[in-house]
């Protein structure tokens, strides 16, 4: 049994497989998504329509009118934004459990998600990127084998007297544990059984330049999480970060489009992501 093996091992008490949420991202990233199927699925969720029907209402669409249904969000919202509803609700609920061992405050793992997801869309919107789903559901899946590696990293630093507080750290994980989250990731999402052209850019999260499958979604999440996570997305103006962008460039993968655009994508990115503080995720 291989190292990471172990640690999937007994998963399913921790994050039980969430099957009409894996359903949900699988049928929204098929290139034809049925829309009927689709929404019949998310009925069969209570918590997951709700949760998509609170976000849908939220001051982000800027909606007077209740929307009160699925077929409300697909004539009022579109079609990619059901999608992309979907996708965010239905990973909401993984990404929210402690991470003491990272120190990361509650509820920060999943706002740095939702923004390196955000990001990333935003890249590959400008890239043409014939995969928008799956490269929005890799980047807010890509730190899920954190939630895994916690309790298992907590007490190899308790064994050992340390404690990670800041730095590298794929380099910490192992160190301590031997493996480290996007390994683990991959693990869980392949026996979750969910798309390879999602699984490649978690697994490869942490490398700028990869030899992997779907190089370019790899790459435009590995930069996306890179930027939100180096440089920070708290209290950050959209100035101050062009500046820390130029001082930290060598570690950023050379994506034409990206280099071209800079300056609107992260005014985008910037809009976006304090527009949507008005979203309620559960
Ligand atoms: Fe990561
Ligand atoms: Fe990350």
């Amino acid at each position: 049994m291989s190292n990471e093996e172990e640690f999937i091992k007994g998963i399913d008490k921790l994050i039980p497989r969430p099957d009409i949420a894996l359903e949900v991202m699988t049928l929204a990233n098929e290139a034809e998504c049925p829309i009927h199927s689709l929404s019949q699925k998310i009925k069969q969720d209570p918590s997951l329509l709700a949760n998509m029907l609170k976000m849908a209402n939220s001051a982000y669409f800027g909606h007077m009118q209740e929307i009160n249904s699925i077929t409300d969000i697909i004539v009022r919202l579109g079609v990619d934004t059901i999608k992309m509803l979907a996708i965010t609700s239905a990973s909401a609920g993984l990404l929210k459990s402690p991470q003491e061992a990272y120190n990361i405050e509650p509820g920060a793992l999943w706002r740095h998600s939702y923004a390196t997801a955000l990001l990333a869309s935003i890249i590959g919107r400008y890239g043409r990127c014939p995969s928008l789903s799956s490269l929005y559901t890799s980047a807010l899946l890509h730190d899920i084998g954190k939630i895994i590696l916690n309790r298992h990293l907590q007490s190899a630093c308790l064994n050992r007297g340390e404690e990670f507080k800041s730095g590298d750290i794929i380099q910490f994980e192992q160190t301590m544990l031997h493996t480290n989250h996007a390994r683990v990731a991959a693990l869980l999402l392949r026996r979750w059984q969910l798309p390879e052209d999602i699984i490649a850019p978690v697994a490869h999260h942490h490398e700028a330049n990869p030899q992997a499958d779907n190089v370019l979604n790899c790459q435009i999440v590995y930069l996306a999480n890179y930027l939100t996570e180096s440089i920070g997305i708290q209290a950050m103006e959209p100035d101050n970060y062009f500046y820390r962008l130029k001082e930290t460039d060598t570690n950023v993968p050379q994506i034409s489009y990206f280099n071209d655009n800079i300056e609107a994508i992260i005014t985008e990115f910037f809009e976006k992501f304090n527009e949507s503080s008005t979203l309620e995720f559960n």
